[in-house]
């Protein structure tokens, strides 16, 4: 343990959030197709591409990181496809990254010909550690490397005939010392002049997860309240996931006053991933909160998701997973019978079953999977299995008598479908003579 150093941590006196709940849902920016893609064993194609752009504005997304167009000739064609064959709805702003040099910005430019908004996103790495082994640059030559950037798309941006959106990474932000990643901000917004009416993003990347999430969102809420013309700003993050906690990083850093979120679906981008978008969005939608996505049937994102990332959705997946609406114990499928019951029988509006936190049918998913019978259950999950998949009510008596004919199977063959249920009920009452 002596290898790694500790976190450092911001020292505030008081906590400014105002809010203890996240109240509404943040401008979300789908990086699936720039960072998502460039993780992928096998990157996608340009007619992948596309299908995979199309499935992102089907859900909502109206900020889409399409790319490194400077970088490839497959990312150069895939922006000319989504222009050419007119994919880019009115009310999509697609997304560019670029390095801050010229030759690169230039040629970002040519692949934006004829897009009427872009956001061209520029970056480069601020941390101390990049600074010292990567670079072996000073902070004044690092600000100098984001200011040329920020000038150079300014001049480009004048011969442009769409509207440019300027966002600005100090990638490895969270490895910077605050009031660096302060001045260089501050440096480029003297360039661009952001006005409320044509926010500048700055985009604060957690590029590789080190610290607990309050350290990010302390470091959030640090930009968020020194930042000058705040209201010329919009504050994006950038989680990615290498402790796991990329959704509660999130979270935390909406809390504590950011007004984007850069993601994947299903958390798919470099080493652990880039935080998932989904999980964040149905978090929200579990608490009441409209997340302004259309994500209501799960089951066709996974299906396009695995097809093209060729990466299959782990089975406890929060939301997506095969298994996260089941439950094995006896007592849970007793108090998920009773849940649903009194949901229907008093007619609730509100959701509340036990152990269910969200009613799967509402992401198209179906009750069916939510009990199955193995030997860890009781009696209870055997009549709920009668009673919604084959509509047979059993009386009261008769739930232990046919729970004892199936604990007798499962010990033997483990997990018992319905159908087996269905036909051993057949057997042992309907068939006897
Ligand atoms: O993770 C990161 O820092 C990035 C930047 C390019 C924004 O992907
Ligand atoms: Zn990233």
């Amino acid at each position: 343990y002596k290898r790694y150093k500790s976190a450092p941590v911001v020292d505030f006196k008081e906590r400014t959030w105002p809010n203890k709940q996240i109240t509404k849902a943040p401008a979300w920016c789908s990086v699936d197709l720039r960072d998502g893609n460039q993780a992928l064993i096998e990157p996608m194609v340009v007619e992948e591409k596309i299908e995979f752009f199309n499935l992102l504005v089907k859900l909502g997304f109206k900020e889409i990181e399409v790319g490194f167009p400077s970088a490839s000739q497959i990312e150069f064609d895939f922006l000319r496809q989504l222009v050419d064959r007119k994919l880019i709805p009115d009310d999509v702003v697609i997304q560019v990254l670029v390095q801050c040099r010229d030759h690169l910005i230039e040629r970002t430019f040519e692949s934006l010909e004829g897009v009427k908004t872009a956001i061209v996103h520029i970056y480069n790495s601020t941390s101390t550690l990049q600074r010292e082994v990567v670079f072996g640059m000073d902070r004044e030559a690092i600000k100098e490397i984001a200011v040329n950037g920020a000038r150079l798309v300014k001049e480009h941006t004048k011969n442009f005939p769409g509207k440019i959106i300027m966002e600005y990474s100090p990638e490895s932000f969270t490895g910077t010392e605050l009031d660096f990643a302060m001045d260089i901000c501050t440096a480029v917004q003297e360039v661009w002049e952001p006005t409320p009416d044509n926010k500048i993003i700055f985009n604060l990347p957690n590029t590789v997860e080190m610290n607990t999430p309050n350290v990010y969102a302390d470091q959030i809420e640090w930009m968020h309240t020194h930042f000058k013309n705040r209201d010329s700003i919009s504050l994006s993050i950038h989680p990615h996931n290498d402790r796991g906690c990329g959704v509660a990083a999130s979270e935390l850093a909406l809390l504590a006053g950011a007004d984007r979120v850069e993601g994947t679906l299903f958390g798919n981008g470099e080493r652990t991933g880039n935080v998932d978008i989904l999980n964040i969005a149905y978090n929200m939608f579990s608490q009441g909160i409209d997340p302004e996505l259309n994500i209501e049937d799960i089951n066709e994102i996974i299906e396009v998701y695995e097809r093209l990332c060729k990466i299959p959705v782990h089975v406890r997946h929060p939301y997506g997973g095969k298994l996260v609406f089941t439950a094995f114990s006896g007592s849970h499928q007793d108090a998920i019978n009773k849940g649903v019951k009194a949901m229907h029988e008093k007619k609730k509006e509100t959701w509340e079953v036990p152990y269910l936190p969200i009613d799967p049918a509402d992401i198209g998913r179906k009750y069916e999977p939510i009990v199955r019978i193995n030997s860890q259950s009781g009696k209870g999950g055997v009549a709920f299995i009668m009673e919604s998949y084959f509509g047979f009510k059993l009386p009261k008596g008769m739930h232990k008598e046919f729970a004892d004919v199936i604990q007798v199977i499962s010990e033997k063959q483990g997990e018992v479908a319905p159908e087996q249920i269905m036909q051993e009920f057949k057997k042992s009452y309907l068939d006897r003579k």
